[in-house]
Protein backbone atom coordinates (compact mmCIF):
# COMPACT_ATOMS: atom_id res chain seq x y z
CA UNK A 1 0.00 0.00 0.00
CA UNK A 2 0.75 3.66 -0.89
CA UNK A 3 0.48 6.52 1.75
CA UNK A 4 0.60 9.54 0.24
CA UNK A 5 0.91 12.21 2.99
CA UNK A 6 -0.26 15.96 2.03
CA UNK A 7 -0.35 18.96 4.22
CA UNK A 8 -3.87 20.06 3.35
CA UNK A 9 -7.15 19.27 1.16
CA UNK A 10 -5.68 21.11 -2.00
CA UNK A 11 -2.26 19.08 -2.20
CA UNK A 12 -4.19 15.83 -2.16
CA UNK A 13 -6.78 16.71 -4.69
CA UNK A 14 -3.90 18.33 -6.95
CA UNK A 15 -1.69 15.04 -6.07
CA UNK A 16 -5.01 13.09 -6.98
CA UNK A 17 -5.58 14.70 -10.18
CA UNK A 18 -1.93 14.63 -11.45
CA UNK A 19 -2.19 10.76 -10.76
CA UNK A 20 -5.28 10.20 -12.64
CA UNK A 21 -3.61 12.33 -15.81
CA UNK A 22 -0.29 10.48 -15.62
CA UNK A 23 -1.78 7.17 -15.25
CA UNK A 24 -4.25 7.86 -18.43
CA UNK A 25 -1.76 9.23 -20.17
CA UNK A 26 1.13 6.40 -20.05
CA UNK A 27 -1.58 3.92 -21.03
CA UNK A 28 -1.41 5.74 -24.60
CA UNK A 29 -5.58 5.45 -24.64
CA UNK A 30 -7.70 4.42 -28.19
CA UNK A 31 -11.13 3.77 -29.00
CA UNK A 32 -10.51 0.53 -28.76
CA UNK A 33 -8.25 0.04 -25.87
CA UNK A 34 -10.00 3.20 -23.61
CA UNK A 35 -8.86 3.44 -20.21
CA UNK A 36 -11.07 2.26 -17.54
CA UNK A 37 -11.86 4.61 -14.50
CA UNK A 38 -14.11 3.62 -11.22
CA UNK A 39 -15.33 7.23 -10.02
CA UNK A 40 -16.93 8.69 -7.12
CA UNK A 41 -19.35 11.30 -5.48
CA UNK A 42 -18.85 12.93 -1.87
CA UNK A 43 -17.35 16.46 -0.89
CA UNK A 44 -13.53 15.03 -0.86
CA UNK A 45 -13.34 14.25 -4.64
CA UNK A 46 -14.77 17.77 -5.83
CA UNK A 47 -11.41 18.91 -5.83
CA UNK A 48 -9.79 16.65 -7.83
CA UNK A 49 -12.45 16.82 -10.35
CA UNK A 50 -11.77 20.89 -10.52
CA UNK A 51 -8.06 20.26 -10.83
CA UNK A 52 -9.08 17.34 -13.58
CA UNK A 53 -10.96 20.11 -15.02
CA UNK A 54 -8.52 22.37 -15.31
CA UNK A 55 -5.85 20.08 -16.95
CA UNK A 56 -8.82 19.43 -19.46
CA UNK A 57 -9.16 23.56 -20.58
CA UNK A 58 -5.37 23.71 -20.60
CA UNK A 59 -5.16 20.74 -23.09
CA UNK A 60 -3.30 18.59 -20.86
CA UNK A 61 -5.51 15.74 -21.23
CA UNK A 62 -8.28 13.99 -22.96
CA UNK A 63 -11.19 11.86 -21.46
CA UNK A 64 -11.98 10.82 -25.24
CA UNK A 65 -10.94 7.83 -24.66
CA UNK A 66 -11.94 6.89 -21.46
CA UNK A 67 -14.91 4.36 -20.03
CA UNK A 68 -16.15 5.57 -16.28
CA UNK A 69 -17.77 3.49 -14.11
CA UNK A 70 -19.38 5.47 -10.98
CA UNK A 71 -19.74 3.75 -7.50
CA UNK A 72 -23.00 4.23 -6.45
CA UNK A 73 -26.63 5.51 -6.46
CA UNK A 74 -29.22 6.43 -4.36
CA UNK A 75 -32.26 4.44 -5.54
CA UNK A 76 -35.24 6.31 -5.85
CA UNK A 77 -33.90 9.28 -7.06
CA UNK A 78 -33.35 10.06 -10.89
CA UNK A 79 -30.82 12.10 -12.82
CA UNK A 80 -32.39 14.94 -12.83
CA UNK A 81 -32.84 14.80 -8.74
CA UNK A 82 -30.23 17.48 -7.29
CA UNK A 83 -28.75 14.84 -4.97
CA UNK A 84 -28.87 12.10 -7.04
CA UNK A 85 -25.24 10.97 -8.20
CA UNK A 86 -25.89 10.76 -11.78
CA UNK A 87 -26.69 14.87 -11.15
CA UNK A 88 -23.38 15.50 -9.32
CA UNK A 89 -21.08 13.85 -12.05
CA UNK A 90 -22.87 15.66 -14.43
CA UNK A 91 -22.45 19.00 -12.77
CA UNK A 92 -19.14 18.65 -10.69
CA UNK A 93 -16.74 16.81 -13.74
CA UNK A 94 -18.83 14.87 -16.82
CA UNK A 95 -20.01 18.39 -18.67
CA UNK A 96 -16.96 19.97 -18.33
CA UNK A 97 -14.66 18.02 -20.33
CA UNK A 98 -14.78 15.70 -23.46
CA UNK A 99 -15.62 12.24 -21.87
CA UNK A 100 -18.07 10.70 -25.03
CA UNK A 101 -21.93 10.41 -23.21
CA UNK A 102 -21.30 6.60 -24.32
CA UNK A 103 -18.28 6.03 -22.09
CA UNK A 104 -20.14 7.06 -18.89
CA UNK A 105 -21.74 4.50 -16.60
CA UNK A 106 -23.81 4.82 -13.91
CA UNK A 107 -26.23 2.84 -11.68
CA UNK A 108 -29.92 3.55 -12.45
CA UNK A 109 -32.08 4.18 -9.28
CA UNK A 110 -34.80 4.12 -10.96
CA UNK A 111 -34.69 0.98 -12.17
CA UNK A 112 -37.51 -1.63 -11.47
CA UNK A 113 -35.41 -4.71 -11.65
CA UNK A 114 -32.41 -4.81 -8.98
CA UNK A 115 -31.21 -7.61 -9.70
CA UNK A 116 -30.61 -6.99 -12.92
CA UNK A 117 -29.31 -4.13 -13.07
CA UNK A 118 -26.29 -4.96 -10.86
CA UNK A 119 -25.62 -8.10 -12.83
CA UNK A 120 -25.77 -5.75 -16.12
CA UNK A 121 -23.49 -3.40 -14.68
CA UNK A 122 -21.22 -6.18 -13.12
CA UNK A 123 -20.99 -7.59 -17.18
CA UNK A 124 -20.34 -4.14 -18.32
CA UNK A 125 -17.63 -3.98 -16.13
CA UNK A 126 -15.96 -7.28 -17.28
CA UNK A 127 -17.13 -6.39 -21.17
CA UNK A 128 -13.81 -3.70 -20.56
CA UNK A 129 -11.90 -6.39 -18.84
CA UNK A 130 -11.11 -4.40 -15.63
CA UNK A 131 -11.23 -1.11 -14.15
CA UNK A 132 -7.61 0.08 -14.47
CA UNK A 133 -7.84 3.16 -11.64
CA UNK A 134 -10.63 2.65 -9.55
CA UNK A 135 -10.92 6.30 -7.39
CA UNK A 136 -13.07 6.17 -3.97
CA UNK A 137 -13.74 8.35 -0.70
CA UNK A 138 -14.35 6.62 2.70
CA UNK A 139 -17.43 7.04 5.09
CA UNK A 140 -15.89 8.03 8.79
CA UNK A 141 -16.88 4.69 9.31
CA UNK A 142 -15.07 2.94 6.63
CA UNK A 143 -17.35 2.71 4.45
CA UNK A 144 -16.17 2.34 0.59
CA UNK A 145 -18.64 3.39 -2.13
CA UNK A 146 -21.99 1.84 0.13
CA UNK A 147 -20.71 -1.18 1.34
CA UNK A 148 -21.18 -0.18 4.92
CA UNK A 149 -19.22 -1.87 8.13
CA UNK A 150 -20.59 -5.63 7.75
CA UNK A 151 -20.29 -6.16 4.30
CA UNK A 152 -18.80 -9.02 2.61
CA UNK A 153 -15.52 -8.14 1.60
CA UNK A 154 -15.65 -10.16 -1.52
CA UNK A 155 -19.54 -8.35 -2.17
CA UNK A 156 -20.27 -7.65 -6.00
CA UNK A 157 -22.91 -4.63 -6.73
CA UNK A 158 -26.07 -5.08 -5.46
CA UNK A 159 -28.93 -3.08 -2.84
CA UNK A 160 -27.32 -2.06 0.30
CA UNK A 161 -29.60 -0.04 3.43
CA UNK A 162 -26.81 2.22 4.56
CA UNK A 163 -26.91 2.87 8.28
CA UNK A 164 -27.91 5.85 10.73
CA UNK A 165 -24.33 7.07 10.61
CA UNK A 166 -24.16 7.41 6.96
CA UNK A 167 -27.77 8.48 6.38
CA UNK A 168 -26.04 11.35 9.26
CA UNK A 169 -23.74 12.61 7.50
CA UNK A 170 -25.08 12.57 4.21
CA UNK A 171 -28.04 14.32 5.10
CA UNK A 172 -25.84 17.37 4.60
CA UNK A 173 -26.43 17.20 1.19
CA UNK A 174 -30.48 16.81 1.72
CA UNK A 175 -31.04 20.59 3.57
CA UNK A 176 -30.14 18.87 6.61
CA UNK A 177 -33.28 16.71 6.83
CA UNK A 178 -32.08 13.11 7.54
CA UNK A 179 -35.85 11.21 7.00
CA UNK A 180 -35.36 12.74 3.35
CA UNK A 181 -31.81 10.49 2.64
CA UNK A 182 -32.83 7.42 0.77
CA UNK A 183 -32.49 4.20 2.94
CA UNK A 184 -31.45 2.12 0.28
CA UNK A 185 -28.60 2.42 -2.74
CA UNK A 186 -27.24 0.36 -5.25
CA UNK A 187 -23.47 0.23 -5.04
CA UNK A 188 -20.74 -1.97 -6.57
CA UNK A 189 -19.10 -4.42 -4.36
CA UNK A 190 -15.97 -4.68 -2.43
CA UNK A 191 -15.06 -7.32 -4.58
CA UNK A 192 -16.17 -5.43 -7.40
CA UNK A 193 -13.65 -2.40 -6.12
CA UNK A 194 -10.52 -4.78 -5.47
CA UNK A 195 -10.85 -6.46 -8.71
CA UNK A 196 -9.49 -3.11 -10.15
CA UNK A 197 -5.84 -3.01 -11.00
CA UNK A 198 -5.56 -0.25 -8.90
CA UNK A 199 -7.44 1.29 -6.18
CA UNK A 200 -6.98 4.96 -4.63
CA UNK A 201 -8.65 6.43 -1.78
CA UNK A 202 -9.19 9.68 -0.76
CA UNK A 203 -9.38 11.01 2.51
CA UNK A 204 -9.50 14.59 4.51
CA UNK A 205 -10.38 16.21 7.44
CA UNK A 206 -9.99 14.76 11.27
CA UNK A 207 -14.13 13.30 10.73
CA UNK A 208 -11.92 10.14 8.68
CA UNK A 209 -8.52 9.91 11.54
CA UNK A 210 -10.47 6.82 12.85
CA UNK A 211 -11.32 5.06 9.31
CA UNK A 212 -7.53 5.38 8.55
CA UNK A 213 -6.06 4.14 11.55
CA UNK A 214 -8.21 1.17 10.95
CA UNK A 215 -7.11 1.09 7.41
CA UNK A 216 -3.66 1.19 7.69
CA UNK A 217 -2.96 0.35 11.52
CA UNK A 218 -5.78 -2.14 11.68
CA UNK A 219 -6.56 -5.68 11.10
CA UNK A 220 -8.44 -6.47 7.81
CA UNK A 221 -12.17 -6.78 9.05
CA UNK A 222 -15.41 -6.21 7.74
CA UNK A 223 -16.45 -4.09 10.14
CA UNK A 224 -14.30 -1.71 8.48
CA UNK A 225 -14.37 -2.60 4.99
CA UNK A 226 -11.94 -0.07 3.61
CA UNK A 227 -9.20 -2.20 5.41
CA UNK A 228 -9.40 -4.58 2.52
CA UNK A 229 -6.53 -1.97 1.08
CA UNK A 230 -3.97 -4.34 2.59
CA UNK A 231 -5.14 -7.40 0.48
CA UNK A 232 -5.05 -5.30 -2.70
CA UNK A 233 -1.77 -5.13 -4.78
CA UNK A 234 -1.79 -1.56 -5.81
CA UNK A 235 -3.90 0.07 -3.37
CA UNK A 236 -2.62 4.13 -2.76
CA UNK A 237 -4.35 6.19 0.19
CA UNK A 238 -4.04 10.04 -0.10
CA UNK A 239 -4.60 11.47 3.17
CA UNK A 240 -4.17 15.14 4.76
CA UNK A 241 -2.63 15.57 8.17
CA UNK A 242 -5.69 15.76 10.11
CA UNK A 243 -6.79 12.54 8.36
CA UNK A 244 -3.46 10.73 10.12
CA UNK A 245 -4.50 11.98 13.87
CA UNK A 246 -5.30 8.55 14.79
CA UNK A 247 -2.09 6.89 13.23
CA UNK A 248 0.94 6.66 15.20
CA UNK A 249 3.79 9.37 14.48
CA UNK A 250 6.30 5.99 13.53
CA UNK A 251 3.61 5.09 10.88
CA UNK A 252 3.64 8.56 9.66
CA UNK A 253 7.19 8.89 9.65
CA UNK A 254 7.60 5.64 7.86
CA UNK A 255 5.14 5.82 5.13
CA UNK A 256 6.25 9.97 4.73
CA UNK A 257 10.43 8.34 4.33
CA UNK A 258 9.74 6.12 1.63
CA UNK A 259 7.66 8.62 -0.50
CA UNK A 260 11.01 10.84 -0.11
CA UNK A 261 13.00 8.38 -0.95
CA UNK A 262 11.58 6.45 -3.97
CA UNK A 263 9.14 8.88 -5.63
CA UNK A 264 11.20 12.24 -4.91
C1 LIG B 1 -20.92 8.58 0.48
C2 LIG B 1 -20.46 7.91 -0.81
C3 LIG B 1 -19.05 7.40 -0.67
C4 LIG B 1 -18.16 8.50 -0.14
C5 LIG B 1 -18.62 8.90 1.24
C6 LIG B 1 -17.75 9.97 1.87
O1 LIG B 1 -21.41 7.70 1.42
N1 LIG B 1 -21.30 6.83 -1.18
O2 LIG B 1 -18.61 6.97 -1.95
O3 LIG B 1 -16.84 8.04 -0.08
O4 LIG B 1 -19.93 9.40 1.10
O5 LIG B 1 -18.12 11.23 1.39
P1 LIG B 1 -17.37 12.58 1.67
O6 LIG B 1 -16.25 12.61 0.69
O7 LIG B 1 -18.39 13.63 1.35
O8 LIG B 1 -16.93 12.57 3.06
Amino acid sequence: MRVIIKNDYDQCSIWAANYVAYRIKSFRPTAKKPFVLGLCTGSTPLGMYKELIKMYKAGKISFENVVTFNMDEYIGLGPKDAQSYHYFMHENFFKHVNIPQANIHLLNGLTKDYAKECKNYEDQIKSYGKIHLFIGGVGSDGHIAFNEPGSSLSSRTRVKTLTSETIEANSRFFDGNKSKVPTNVLTVGIGTITDSEEVMILATGDKKARAIHHAIEGSINHMWPISILQMHEHSIIICDEPATNELKSDTVRYFKEIEKQLRP
